[in-house]
């Protein structure tokens, strides 16, 4: 039996392609070869049918005319991973509690500025930056109120920002979380899902930022920076020119987190190499 509608199927042109990722380079520093067009052409076809578009040519040019940053945040969502876990990579935040916080509060008390400032960029449905506020909250214990302590949580895509909002995971998903802190800061949401609780859910800041963005609107300097698994789609003089940022944009002292399989430029100065994937700033 034949359907009697009809649903959009686009082609796209080797020019329409070159355009498009041009642009995806420039705006949010995905590098897509030719070899991507395929791949690129299926993924970004609901987005086409859903504007009715009638073709790559019209994508490009909405693209160009907005000006909220929706649609590029859309298509972020579309071309990029989201994927993530509690508790991925867990050597880091074994380190973040066992050495980084240690060291970092004592610094901070000899200067009498009790303030820690931790930004997870690229921090994708929360899991990353919620984990480290949990991690801060243990960590202090009683004397966490006189902190000004907390997590900002950056990602250009607006949608995983929404999850990371209503902090609902499925339940299973937080079997890695050490028993004391998934028992403390989770709570039952229903049969399928848990959620974190509002105690550290007001500690974690979720904003749209792209990391393209030459001028971030942050005033402060951050003690910590985690951008991991971020940068893997990024060619290396965007990686490199997003590092020295992050190397601007901390404390010396502070740390630096990428993934395990990123790696840093060796020429990239002001930081030195502690543990796989975690710098400080000299
Ligand atoms: C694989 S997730 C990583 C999540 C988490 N950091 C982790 O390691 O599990 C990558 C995230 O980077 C975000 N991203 C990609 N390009 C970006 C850009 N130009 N600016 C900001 N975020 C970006 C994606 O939207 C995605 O949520």
């Amino acid at each position: 039996v034949q359907p009697n509608f009809k649903i959009p199927s686009y082609t796209i042109t080797e020019e329409e392609f070159s355009q498009l990722s041009r642009l995806i380079y420039q705006k949010i520093g995905i590098f897509l070869p030719p070899t991507k067009m395929p791949l690129m052409t299926v993924r970004l076809q609901k987005i086409l049918t859903s504007l009715g578009l009638a073709s790559f040519s019209e994508y490009y040019n909405y693209l160009l005319n907005d000006k909220s940053g929706q649609a590029l945040s859309l298509l972020a969502t579309k071309i990029s991973t989201n994927y993530t876990y509690f508790y991925r990579e867990e050597a880091h935040f074994q380190y973040f509690k066992d050495e980084v916080l240690p060291f970092l509060a004592q610094k901070q008390k000899q200067k009498g500025e009790l303030r820690l400032r931790i930004w997870t960029a690229g921090c994708s449905t929360g899991e990353e930056p919620y984990m480290l506020a949990m991690l801060l909250k243990e960590y202090f214990g009683a004397e966490y109120p006189r902190w000004d302590a907390g997590v900002l949580a950056t990602d250009i895509s607006a949608d995983v920002l929404e999850i990371a909002q209503q902090a609902i995971y499925p339940k299973d998903s937080i079997e890695r979380v050490p028993p004391q802190i998934r028992h403390k800061y989770f709570t039952k949401y229903d049969d399928e899902s848990v959620q974190i609780i509002d105690e550290i859910r007001k500690d974690v800041t979720l904003r749209r930022y792209n990391l393209m963005n030459l001028n971030p609107p942050f005033k402060l300097p951050f003690q910590v920076i985690f951008c991991r698994n971020v940068m893997i789609y990024f060619d290396p003089p965007t990686r490199s020119g997003l590092i020295s940022r992050f190397v601007n944009l901390l404390e010396p002292g502070g740390y630096l987190f990428i993934g395990h399989s990123e790696s840093i430029d060796r020429n990239i100065t002001g930081i030195k190499p502690l543990i796989p994937a975690v710098y400080q700033k000299v």
